[in-house]
């Protein structure tokens, strides 16, 4: 396994009683960068990341975050990670501000009112860091739910579907969020069914469909993959989503069926 990889996974398997949710899974994610793993409803995405965050046993297969078994080192893994997504923790009736304090005190870290203040500038939450969270917008939530995720400076960052039920306007100020944290070397995986989102913000993407990653590239490498037939009568470059919906076999135009079934 490549020495960069911050996670790696190989022949994952999961099933639900007769549901056979993963069928193998295989891919890497290099330190540093954004992954986006982009599936349809029920495609398995919050599994995969419930396995790496050591939240759910796999049945089959290996995986490594930050060199750690998410099996046999569990405990290691979620030293090196953080969850953000349905797990949230926030709680509504403290402010902002005190939320970001217990965290940074659970975590034990010197001067958690220091850690509070500069997590709110960096996510724009000075103004609000004194109201409780009740009063929050969802956009201004995810973002303090994603700073409260960075104390303690986690080298591994799972994102399960940041910006679902978000307005476009804040859409846009969690992808500015998240574009940040790999400035600072952090390695950020995140699902996601918007097309858009893993186009905006991912250094590789990787398409879960029938149990498998179908696709898994960089967006000019996926774009590359559009049937050449195709592509010689498109005009405009493709989009994510033509890809997505020939590669899924969603459309007329699918050449891949996916699964193994
Ligand atoms: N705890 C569980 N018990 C039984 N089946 C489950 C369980 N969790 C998930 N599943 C099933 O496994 C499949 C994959 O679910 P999963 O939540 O991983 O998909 P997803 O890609 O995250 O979907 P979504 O985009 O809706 O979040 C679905 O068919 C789901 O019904
Ligand atoms: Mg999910």
């Amino acid at each position: 396994m490549s020495a960069t990889a911050s996670i790696s996974v190989r022949g994952l398997e999961k099933s639900y009683k007769d549901n056979q949710v993963l069928r193998g899974v295989d891919f890497e994610v290099a330190r540093g960068t954004i992954f986006a793993l982009l599936g349809s409803n029920g495609a398995g995405k919050t599994t995969a990341v419930r396995i790496l965050s050591t939240l759910l046993k796999p049945d089959a297969g290996a995986a490594l975050v930050e060199d750690a078994s998410v099996v046999e080192e569990a405990q290691r893994v979620r030293e090196a990670i953080s969850l953000t997504g349905q797990f949230a923790a926030v709680d509504e009736i403290l402010t902002g501000r005190e939320n970001l304090i217990l965290v940074a005190k659970l975590r034990h870290l010197p001067s958690p009112g220091d850690v509070a203040d500069g997590l709110l500038k960096r996510f724009d939450l000075v103004e609000a860091g004194g109201r409780k969270v009740a009063t929050y917008s969802g956009g201004m939530r995810r973002r303090l739910d994603i700073a409260m995720s960075l104390i303690g400076s986690p080298s591994v960052i799972f994102l399960d579907e940041p910006t679902t039920g978000l307005d476009p306007e804040a859409r846009l100020e969690v992808w500015r969020v998240v574009r940040e944290l790999t400035a600072q070397g952090t390695t950020v995986l995140l699902t996601t069914q918007y097309l858009e989102e893993a186009e905006q913000l991912a250094d590789r993407i990787a398409i879960l469909h029938g149990g498998t990653i179908i696709a898994n590239g960089t967006l000019a490498e996926l774009k590359a993959m559009l049937p050449p037939a195709k592509v010689e009568y498109v005009e405009k470059q493709p989009s994510l989503e033509e890809i997505f919906l020939s590669l899924t076999g969603s459309t007329q135009a699918g050449t891949h069926q996916g699964g193994q079934s």
